[in-house]
């Protein structure tokens, strides 16, 4: 079978001049990242929901560079096909432009990151043009952006009123200014997300923001069904491995009981 051809930069422009979709996904393990990858996804996200789909915060924001190095390394030892994006955690690039490119050069040179991501846009333009400059590929996140929970007052959808509507598309307009490579529009109307995709040369990937984006990403606890709670409006579960791991260990732990596991099968012998 031939391999694909590596996702760049470049493949992702020419799948938006083509019309052709990206689908994206999550992932902060080695045998995840195997396994999306011969599957066929375009873009693996390293994304701080690290924090809450694998280490047990309740939001992203206590989530460390170290921590996101530590997942990259594992996701880049599958050397996936797909781009490589390396989320920025919160305050590893707010507090000036030389501690943000510092540890955007950190999720390429440890991690094996391909590209980084952040959130925000107009405040975030001198550091978007100076990880630029450095050479590494910056992907933007505007409307609802986890890392600004408290300041937004929860995950709420954005741009709702015409005005949030028009910030927000002024907003995508800039990243691609400051020369971002792509864009992911999280918790938006269909509506938005459709008026910032066609304002922009640059791929729109979407999260809760409608089927016109460019792309669409999911974090693949959500897209798995492992957790029984969360069930926002916007995921669409594509297994119920939640379910399916809780009944495995409820039958593992029967068979331990009950002296059937291990049975003859399941043994070595000896003459
Ligand atoms: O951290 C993450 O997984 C993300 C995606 C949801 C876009 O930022």
């Amino acid at each position: 079978m031939t391999r694909r051809a590596k996702v760049t930069v470049q493949t992702l422009l020419e799948m938006k001049r083509r019309g052709e979709r990206i689908a994206m996904l999550t992932a902060y393990d080695y045998v995840t990242a195997l396994i999306e990858d011969r599957a066929g996804v375009d873009v693996i996200l390293v994304g701080d929901s690290v924090g809450m789909a694998v280490l047990g915060y309740e939001t992203t924001i206590p989530v460390t560079i170290e921590e996101i190095v530590h997942h990259l390394r594992a996701v880049a030892r599958a050397r996936p096909r797909a781009m490589l994006v390396g989320d920025l955690p919160f305050m590893s690039y707010q507090a000036g432009v030389a501690d943000a490119v510092r540890s955007a050069g950190r999720l390429v040179k440890e991690g094996g990151a391909e590209a980084v991501k952040l959130e925000g846009s107009k405040r975030m333009e001198p550091v978007i043009r100076a990880i630029v400059d450095a050479a590494i590929p910056v992907m933007g996140h505007v409307g609802l952006t986890p890392q600004s929970v408290h300041q937004l007052g929860g995950y709420r959808v954005q741009g709702k009123e015409p005005r949030d509507a028009d910030r927000l598309v002024d907003d995508a307009k800039l990243l691609e200014q400051y020369g971002c490579f792509a864009v992911v529009v999280e918790g938006t109307p269909w509506q938005v997300a459709k008026r910032i995709t066609e304002a922009i040369a640059i791929p729109t990937i979407g999260i809760g923001a409608g089927v016109h984006c460019d792309g669409q990403v999911l974090v693949v606890n959500d897209l798995l069904g492992m957790s029984e709670e969360f069930a926002p409006r916007f995921v669409k579960r594509y297994a119920e491995m939640g379910q399916q791991m809780g009944a495995a260990f409820e039958a593992y732990i029967e068979d331990v009981k009950a002296g059937r596991f291990p049975d003859l099968d399941h043994s070595y012998s000896s003459d």
